[in-house]
């Protein structure tokens, strides 16, 4: 009874649970398990989301979707289902790429790597179970410092087809947060949309000058025209009001020729007064 009562009391395994719980009721869809955020990892899912709608909104047909940080791969997984269920709702086909050195975390390289929780060889991948199960989802191994560049001219052809509408951080390390960054500094455009959803995985009990938090303020220094922000009100309108919303962000990227496109959708809605 204790342990259930220490899950329940607080917010997050609570949000976990009772989603379990009611996505067992009767009549409770696949459709309406996704509506509602009730699916394993509902903060990948709402970046799935928010990705496919964007892309099918500017006239995409195929957005990629991005894990930097598999470690044992159970996110790579979640990712992978949401955007099956997503590319099927929508017709924009979704491409899932996750990245990670494959032998867990490097050594750290600043302080601000939150060094007294995350040490070298912590999260180390079994390649050929994840592999096994990977389906059409991609995983490229190697440091990131190496892989991204790498990736990003070797597909910069499928990335014009299927620009990064989300992106999950969890690499847990200052320095590595700020090369999984390199993705939205170069000059080119092509391979993002203009707003690309962030979920920012290290945040909770860390401070804002260490950390993930930190590599997003150094970005945002050095980029004034492509600033990296906290969603303002996301839980309000999100369903069951759920913690992980203070965790996603959006890279708004100003300079993209695409930034200020009006999307489909957008009704040149009025505000008559009442009589
Ligand atoms: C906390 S784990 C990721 C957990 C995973 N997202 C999940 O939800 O199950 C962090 C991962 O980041 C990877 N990582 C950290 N720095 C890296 C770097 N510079 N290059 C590649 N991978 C890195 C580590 O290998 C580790 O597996």
């Amino acid at each position: 009874m204790a342990e259930v009562l220490w899950d329940w009391s607080k917010s997050g395994t609570r949000n976990a649970v009772r989603n379990r719980l009611l996505r067992r009721l009767p009549g409770v869809s696949v459709a309406s398990a996704y509506r509602f955020g009730l699916v394993e990892r509902p903060h990948y899912a709402y970046g799935v989301r928010r990705a496919t709608e964007l892309a099918a909104r500017l006239g995409h047909r195929g957005v990629t979707v991005v894990e930097f940080g598999v470690a044992g791969g159970n996110g790579l997984l979640a990712l992978a289902e949401h955007a099956q269920y997503y590319a099927t709702a929508t017709g924009v086909a979704v491409r899932v790429v996750g990245f990670d050195s494959g032998v867990g975390m490097p050594p750290a390289g600043d302080l601000r790597d939150v060094p007294y929780l995350y040490g070298p060889g912590f999260y180390t991948m079994d390649h050929e179970r994840l592999r096994a199960r990977l389906g059409a989802a991609e995983l490229v191994i190697g440091d990131i410092a190496e892989t991204l560049p790498h990736y990003l001219d070797a597909r910069s052809d499928l990335l014009r087809d299927h620009p990064v509408g989300f992106v999950c951080l969890d690499l847990d390390y200052y320095s590595s947060t700020t090369t999984a960054l390199d993705l939205f500094r170069g000059p080119e455009h092509e391979h993002l949309l203009p707003r690309v959803t962030c979920y920012l995985d290290d945040l909770p009990g860390t401070i804002e000058q260490i950390g993930e938090a930190a590599a997003v303020t150094d970005f945002n220094a050095a980029h004034p025209d492509r600033p990296i922000g906290r969603v303002l009100g996301l839980r309000a309108f999100t369903p069951f009001d759920p913690p992980w919303a203070d965790q996603i962000y959006a890279h708004h990227r100003l300079d993209h020729p695409d930034y200020a496109r009006l999307e489909t959708g957008a009704t040149g809605d009025q505000l008559p007064l009442d009589d």
